[in-house]
């Protein structure tokens, strides 16, 4: 007989994750992989911003608990205060979710929990599956090279790279090639850094007591960076990415704002290999200046796009209307929306490009259907992301800005990528890379291999 979810002989996974779009997203792709490896499938999530049951496949279970989160710090941009918060509140629900568990699998009432999957942020609940006996992963939402910017940073603040500052831009880490001081988080003020330097504290300590790390990468395209995250932190490492290629892509649906599917419709009324998809992902703002630049550099190029610009993604702004001659300019050639299906997009046969802030969820997602970026990175990881795609697998240019974006500079990384020699290379380095992403996900490659060593593994 097929295991199912109510056969307790069938072992289960209780997936934690961190309640930003940009992290639910790889745990779901995560909870997907299991399920289709057998394991039946628990999603414990905080109130705030928890998943709508109904978008999940019907054999998963959502459990959500109580966080006590004030709204306002939920959506204050505020990540340090935010992370320390959810911790703090939901250690002793998760304590009795997990006991509660417990109790009912020693009954014989349930399936056996194999083990918690909880982002490497949830140090609390990491620590608490500890003291209960259950073997508890951290998982790394984005890349091997971030987290070894996690393990190093008490170093990198001792050698005075952090906080950031602008005198020091173009020194090279030498502990973490090929990085820049420039490419490390950019929190530049003392107080900010130290509340940040906190919690990446909390996180090593919490992983490195944990029964392993799973990173959303591929031995393939991270190979170095995994062996020294292995040798310094000593524990199982899985590298079992990128996820959302290691499950159909229809088996979860983790979108938290409402896609607007029309503009794949206007997608196929474009020419094949012609469109920029232009999106910053779901959590950081730029300013009018910034936004109008922008907007002027897409108008200028004369380029058909699709343009995501989400609420508040424009601080102070709430609407996200073009000045008249802009959108006189513009005409039916641009398309803007709140929300896109974006992996639909980057798949669509006329996307041509993809301007983007380099999130890693972006930036797989772009690999794995061989579109070329254009980076604009703007914080957290994704300047150091930016380094690798431009640099290292250089499969995309940077829009170079000095201080404040201009419109000229928008329109020169998009002539240099989508016209001419460069973007010609850039292509051809991206039609490899993709094809490496898909060996290492498919059937007997390495992220394959991973995969299947946590589910056998008795971490
Ligand atoms: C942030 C960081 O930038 C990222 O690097 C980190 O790993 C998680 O937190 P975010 O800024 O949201 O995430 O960017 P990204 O990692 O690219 O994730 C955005 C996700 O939203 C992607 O999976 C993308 O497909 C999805 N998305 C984005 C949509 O579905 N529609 C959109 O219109 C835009």
């Amino acid at each position: 007989m097929e295991p199912s979810s109510t056969n307790p002989g069938r072992g289960r996974v209780v997936l934690l994750p961190l309640p930003y779009q940009g992290h639910i997203n790889p745990m779901l792709r995560l909870a997907a992989a299991l399920d289709s490896r057998g394991l039946a499938v628990t999603i414990l999530h905080p109130e705030t911003r928890a998943p709508d049951r109904r978008k999940l496949p019907a054999d998963y279970r959502l459990v959500t608990i109580p966080d006590n989160i004030p709204p306002e710090l939920a959506a204050s941009g505020d990540v340090a205060s935010f992370v320390f918060a959810l911790n703090k509140n939901c250690a002793a629900p998760f304590r009795d979710y997990l006991a509660g568990a417990l109790r009912e699998e020693e009954k014989g009432e349930d399936g056996r929990i194999a083990f918690v999957v909880a982002d490497v942020d949830w140090f609390a609940p990491l620590s608490v599956a500890r003291e209960l006996g259950v073997a508890a992963l951290g998982l790394m939402t984005s890349s091997a090279a971030r987290f070894l910017v996690y393990l190093a940073y008490p170093s990198l603040s001792h050698k005075g790279y952090l906080p950031v500052q602008e005198s020091n831009f173009n020194t090279a880490v030498e502990e973490l090639p090929p990085f820049f001081v420039r490419d490390l988080h950019r929190v530049m003020d003392m107080t900010r850094h130290l509340a940040y330097a906190n919690l990446l504290a909390h996180i090593v300590a919490g992983v490195r007591q944990s029964s392993g790390l799973i990173i959303n990468t591929s031995g393939d395209i991270e190979g170095m960076e995994i062996e020294r995250i292995h040798s310094e932190i000593a524990l199982p490492v899985f590298a079992v990415g990128p996820l959302h290629m290691m499950t159909s892509s229809s088996s979860v649906e983790s979108s938290l704002l409402t896609e607007d599917r029309s503009c794949l419709d206007w997608l196929d009324t474009q020419r094949p290999n012609s469109v920029l998809y232009v999106s910053f992902g779901s959590l950081v703002g730029i300013d009018t200046d910034e936004f109008l630049e922008l907007a002027w550099g897409l108008a200028d190029s004369q380029r058909p796009f699709v343009w995501v610009v989400r609420p508040r993604l424009v601080h102070g702004c709430k609407s996200s209307t073009l000045p008249d001659e802009l959108q006189e300019k513009i005409g039916n050639r641009g398309r803007i929306v709140s929300w896109a299906p974006q992996q639909e997009v980057l798949r669509h046969p006329s996307v041509a490009a993809f301007l983007t802030h380099c999130g890693w969820n972006s930036t797989t997602e772009s690999i794995s259907e061989g579109v070329p970026m254009i980076c604009r990175p703007l914080s957290g990881d994704q300047m150091g992301t930016a380094r690798y795609v431009c640099d290292v697998w250089k499969v995309g240019v940077r829009v170079e800005v000095e201080n404040q974006l201009k419109r000229e500079q928008v329109q020169t990384a998009i002539t240099r990528l989508m016209d001419g020699k460069e973007g010609e290379e850039v292509r051809e380095r991206m039609r490899d890379l993709r094809h490496v992403v898909v060996k290492c996900t498919s059937e007997g490659g390495t992220s394959d291999v991973a995969l299947q060593r946590l589910v056998d593994s008795n971490v």
